[in-house]
């Protein structure tokens, strides 16, 4: 295959979400727009881009997945800050916030109907079994947390239980189709499924990180939110470990405490050592994920998805 340039390959596909998203509703295409326009990383159209270059060919399937895998990554978020009552979402109103709660839901909706859409003419049954067991486990991960909220008493291996489930699946499985659809062996299909497991858990490790540690402006939301949503993350939960003040305020949190005491748990956080740590467990899953692309074929693709995969353990957004 020859050499991927990785930024006109995201603008290819960034075109075709523009195409995607026009409705006869212009409401649901407003709203849609106003997400889609507002920027966004778009990594799962990239590591399926990327894992492509491990199969046969580049084709208009590897297209297909990685537009699809945004749209259903856009109806998760716009969902995820329905469920979140967020006012802000990369810099922007949310779309509850600029309409109102039913539009966002209904945009939702759309969006993941977009991706199915998208993917429809797919022969290769794998892709859609892979892609519709994936958005189940996403609503349970989800519901999970929703469960979990200001719940002082969960382990750490419930937190990665969670988030493998409400973002490392959609980034494994990301990896893994775009694998499939360009006709990657079998044992690379998998290879590259454990590389996207890494990445994903690496992922929401370094989101929960960055929730406490960097600015509103960089995070296009107020610092601090998961904790106030109850959202008790990793570095809370390893902070929880070596502070029993600490512990105790968690555990007595609720939707109803004082900004003054949200503040200081948030503040406590921001200022340990803990933040290191979670740093250090995202980067041995990022390693993981090294060693697995050192056993794949096709050296510009390794370099390019290892350069990626250093962006995203350093990003600050
Ligand atoms: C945000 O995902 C939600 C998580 C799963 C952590 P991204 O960080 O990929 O969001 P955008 O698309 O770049 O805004
Ligand atoms: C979101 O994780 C995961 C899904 C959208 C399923 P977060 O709740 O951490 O995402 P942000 O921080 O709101 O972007
Ligand atoms: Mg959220
Ligand atoms: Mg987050």
């Amino acid at each position: 295959m020859s050499k991927l340039n990785m930024n006109s390959e995201i603008k290819k596909i960034e075109k075709r979400l523009a195409q995607a998203i026009k409705s006869e509703d212009k409401v649901l295409e407003e709203a849609a727009f106003h997400l889609f326009s507002s920027g966004g990383k778009r990594v799962r159209p990239a590591v399926a881009i990327l894992s492509s270059q491990f199969g046969k060919e580049m084709n208009e399937d590897v297209y297909r997945v990685a537009v699809a895998l945004e749209l259903i990554h856009m109806a998760t978020l716009v969902h995820d800050d329905v469920i979140d009552k967020s006012d802000k979402r990369r810099g922007r109103l949310t779309i509850a916030k600029k309409w109102n709660q039913t539009t966002a839901i209904l945009t939702g909706n759309f969006l993941l109907a977009l991706g199915l859409e998208h993917i429809s003419d797919i022969e290769d049954n794998r892709v859609h079994t892979i892609i519709s067991n994936s958005i189940i486990d996403v609503c349970m991960g989800e519901l999970f947390q929703f469960q979990d909220q200001f719940n002082g008493h969960q382990s750490i291996t419930n937190y990665l239980r969670r988030i493998n489930r409400k973002t490392a699946l959609l980034i494994q499985l990301s990896t893994e189709v775009g694998a499939i659809a360009s006709g990657a062996d079998i044992k690379t299909v998998h290879n590259l499924k454990m590389i996207g497991h890494y990445i994903g858990m690496s992922f929401q490790i370094v989101d929960d990180i960055l929730d406490f540690t960097s600015t509103e402006k960089q995070l296009g939301k107020p610092v601090g939110s998961d904790l106030m949503n109850g959202h008790i993350t990793l570095p809370v939960l390893l902070e929880m470990k070596k502070n029993s003040a600490f512990k105790q305020q968690i555990q007595q949190l609720s939707p109803n405490s004082s900004p003054e005491t949200f503040k200081y748990c948030i503040d406590t956080v921001r200022s340990s050592d803990v933040i290191q740590q979670c740093l250090g467990i995202s980067n041995k899953y990022l390693d993981k994920a090294l060693d697995l692309i050192d056993e794949l074929e096709n050296d510009s693709a390794k370099a390019l998805f290892k350069k990626l995969i250093k962006k995203v353990g350093k990003r600050n957004v």
